[in-house]
């Protein structure tokens, strides 16, 4: 019996480290109680993970929640559920491909004719360590869906963004920029050989930047502009690393209730609970 106490009692200490260490990095659910009745909120890749947790949080306090999604049967059937869960109607599926040029313009124009207005532009979607492969328009997959996806969507949005404002652009980041570098040289990888890592990194870094060089050059339209560092969190992201998946971290990384709590990395790099409310 007594050699068991030994490995018992140091994975006991392992694991309650881990789930202290991660309840004191994700800091807590979002504490505030605001509703968003009257507003628009796009986001992308929503059918899954924070995308679609996020989307039922903000349909649950009244927005009118775009989805923007590559799958549409997954996207329709993520809707459908957030609709029923919520009791809010106007939850809408909307074909988005940001691996696609043609598709994130057909998306913006869409938006642009239909929507009346666009309080919030969540730019979510993204694929992490993923093996080489070209977006259609021939970038790099991780930085283009990550961040030059976002970043055309960004730009085709702007416009409506200003004429809604007080409005604001959220861009989930990570804080695996801090090991990123951004080669202006080669940013798809066709001089150097293809290190999946970094090539997320290098997306996330310009997740960071894109965000501090819009905010600046949008201080005075109304249109505020953060990153966030979601936490670590228990989504599909991993699908192509087995992150997430293993017995071990799918306990600590569920074992906080539920919710996803939402930070953001402020120009000082501090962390704090963010605020989606207005
Ligand atoms: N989870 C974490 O611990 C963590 C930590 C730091 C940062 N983040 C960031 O948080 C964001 C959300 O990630 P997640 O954890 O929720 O991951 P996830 O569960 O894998 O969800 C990613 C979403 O992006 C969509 N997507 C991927 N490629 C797309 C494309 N070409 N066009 C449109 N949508 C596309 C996916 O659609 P499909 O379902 O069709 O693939 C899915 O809806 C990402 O930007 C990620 O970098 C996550």
């Amino acid at each position: 019996m007594s050699k068991y106490i030994l490995p018992v009692s140091v994975f006991g200490t392992v694991f309650g480290a881990a789930v202290l260490l991660k309840n004191h990095v994700t800091g807590g659910p979002c504490p505030s109680k605001a509703t968003i009745k009257g507003k628009t909120v796009v986001i992308t890749g929503a059918n899954t993970g924070i995308g679609k947790e996020t989307a039922r949080e903000l349909a649950k306090r009244g927005g009118r929640i775009i989805m923007g999604c590559r799958d549409m049967e997954k996207c329709e059937t993520a809707a459908k559920e957030i609709r029923g869960k919520t009791l809010n109607p106007h939850v809408y599926a909307c074909q988005l491909d940001l691996a696609s040029v043609k598709s994130i313009r057909e998306f913006a124009e869409r938006i642009k004719q239909e929507e009346e207005r666009v309080d919030v532009l969540i730019n979510n979607a993204g694929v992490m360590r993923c093996p080489a492969g070209k977006t259609e328009d021939g970038f790099d997959m991780q930085f283009g869906v990550n961040h030059l996806g976002h970043f055309l969507l960004t730009n085709l949005l702007l416009d409506k963004l200003k004429e809604s404002a007080p409005s604001r652009v959220i861009n989930l980041a990570s804080l695996a920029h801090i090991v990123g570098k951004i080669d202006f040289e080669d940013l798809n990888w066709e001089k150097k050989k293809f290190d999946t890592k970094q090539a997320y990194c290098q997306s996330k870094l310009a997740n960071v930047l894109f965000t501090r060089e819009l905010a600046k050059r949008l201080q005075g339209t109304g249109i505020t502009v953060n990153a966030v560092h979601p936490g670590v969190v228990a989504t599909e992201l991993g699908r192509h690393t087995g992150l997430h998946q293993s017995q071990f971290s799918s306990s600590v990384l569920s074992s906080g209730g539920g919710s996803i709590p939402i930070l953001y990395l402020s120009k000082s790099g501090n962390t704090t609970v963010m605020d989606i409310g207005f």
